[in-house]
């Protein structure tokens, strides 16, 4: 009696732990299939796993100025798979792939932030790219597959649409 409940117990506390593993991937917790929600991203990014903890890209460690006029202050902030991808020149994103760029004015004031998220099956003509524009508090300007995004990221296309530095 005492030997089932002991295990009972055990698949009980394996399972739970299963549970939250599986939903600690960002591919579970951001999108389900093909779908995707830029207020679960936004959750995703502050609240579950905050982006201010991330890597920077290699090099770009910081603030920086951006090279396109008005040449605003940015930081970028890449996660672990981005990274990995970038430090081995692997040459094209993996699913999950999760870039976080910070829009400051002169003054160090933080008015916009962009992203760029790798979905599987998203946009397979734009390389899979979702991309978001957020005001800081959240609220969504732009997501999806915005032209106004890819119509520029396009002219570094054969650099998986990233511009920051070459990942082959
Ligand atoms: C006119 C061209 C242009 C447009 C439009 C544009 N970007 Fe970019 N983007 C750049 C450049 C250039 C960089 C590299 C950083 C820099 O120098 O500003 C960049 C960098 C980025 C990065 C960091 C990864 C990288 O490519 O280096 C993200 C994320 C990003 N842009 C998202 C967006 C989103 C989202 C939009 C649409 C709302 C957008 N961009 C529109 C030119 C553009």
């Amino acid at each position: 009696m005492y030997h089932v409940k002991y295990w009972t117990v055990k698949a009980l506390c394996a399972t739970f732990l299963l549970f939250i593993l599986y939903g600690t991937g960002i591919g579970d917790t951001v999108h389900k299939e093909d779908k995707i929600d830029a207020q679960a991203l936004w959750t995703y990014m502050t609240v579950e796993n905050p982006y201010q903890n991330y890597p920077a890209w290699p090099g770009k460690e910081g603030f920086y100025e951006s090279t396109m006029p008005p040449g605003n202050i940015l930081r970028l902030y890449i996660n672990d798979v981005a990274l990995d991808t970038i430090v081995n020149k692997k040459g094209v994103f993996p699913d999950g792939t999760l870039l976080i760029k910070e829009n400051y004015t002169d003054d160090r004031k933080l008015f916009l932030i962009t992203i760029m998220y790798k979905m599987k099956g998203f946009n397979p003509a734009g390389h899979d790219w979702y991309w978001v524009k957020f005001k800081p508090d959240g609220e969504v300007r732009l997501e999806g597959k915005v032209d106004a995004c890819i119509n520029c990221h396009v002219g570094v296309a054969n650099n998986d649409y990233v511009f920051t530095g070459s990942i082959k």
